[in-house]
């Protein structure tokens, strides 16, 4: 089987530059407000599509024009967007974002119509012949598992990302075939009891975990960050194009640090994802 299926969230990103971070009850001055598709399942899918993948949507977006930029965006990247819902009266999900000068981001979420996404909205047709399942924390606990069982059930392998990093249920954990956390995520969980799983580490590159093979470690592919906002999601949905073809845990991360940097270099998060022959040449360079 094969094709990746993305469940949860799309959101608009808000994003003002400055030369560094505000202190609370501090005002500073920005650049102008740049308004960008985001979302960190959205992005996922955006990069897995952008790469080639065959990758299908499920999620919502509100009747507003936050909601038509997502979807151009998402269906640009070649990805079915038959199950992405539009919810009448209700706002598209948002992320209030500030990029640094020196490429780092702080972000604020407001769920919209990611949080109107439910169990109901996970036909299980829509899993037929997944080959991989992407997870992340942006929409309720209630449809992530909800997708877990329908991913296992139609035998897809669970990618899951706990990312924004909450209360993680064990039947999540037992549902996971591939875990995918940061360090901070990583310490916060502590020992989780999944077999495969991958650290990120940003700049510093990641370490792969297999079943009982040990940890290894794997360079990142060193830039110059600009923003490295959605770098994480573009990791991620490399990861899941790279085992959906049949690449081993270690030889999708080793792909998918390339694609991680490659959104590193340019502004936004899907606005910065490769194409195939666009990572090639950055790779080449
Ligand atoms: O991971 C980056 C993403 O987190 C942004 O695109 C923003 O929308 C938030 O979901
Ligand atoms: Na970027």
């Amino acid at each position: 089987m094969s094709g990746i299926v993305v469940v949860g969230s799309l959101n608009a990103d808000l994003v003002v530059r400055t030369e560094r971070f505000p202190k609370p009850g501090e005002t500073l001055q920005g650049s102008d407000l740049a308004i960008l598709p985001g979302g960190k399942s959205a992005n996922q899918a955006v990069a897995a599509g952008r790469l080639g993948g065959a990758v299908r949507m499920i999620g919502a977006v509100g009747d507003d024009g936050n909601g038509t930029l997502l979807r151009e965006s998402v269906a640009s990247a070649h990805v079915d967007t038959t199950h992405v819902a539009v919810r009448q009266g209700v706002a598209t999900g948002t992320a209030v974002i500030t990029v640094d000068a020196a490429g780092e981001n702080t972000i604020v979420i407001s769920g919209g119509a990611n949080a109107t996404l439910t169990p109901e909205d996970l036909p299980a047709s829509a899993f037929d012949g997944a080959g991989v399942l992407g997870l992340c924390l942006e929409v309720s606990i209630d449809v992530v598992l909800a997708a877990a069982r329908a991913g296992r059930a139609a035998g897809a392998t669970v990618l899951t990302n706990l990312s924004p990093f909450g209360a993680v249920p064990q039947e999540l954990l037992d549902l996971t075939d591939v875990l995918l956390v940061n360090e901070h995520e990583a310490a916060e969980l502590g020992d989780h009891g999944v077999a495969r799983s991958i650290v990120t580490r940003g700049g510093a590159g990641c370490t792969v975990h297999d079943g009982d093979a040990g940890p290894v470690d794997v360079d990142a592919v060193r830039v110059e960050p600009v923003d490295t906002t959605g770098c994480g999601d573009a990791f991620m949905g490399a990861v899941a194009l790279r085992l959906d073809a049949g690449d081993s845990l270690l030889e999708a991360a080793r792909f998918a640090v390339g694609v991680g940097a490659y959104a590193a270099t340019k502004p936004g998060a899907q606005a910065s994802y490769p194409t195939a022959p666009e990572l090639e040449s950055f790779l080449r360079a």
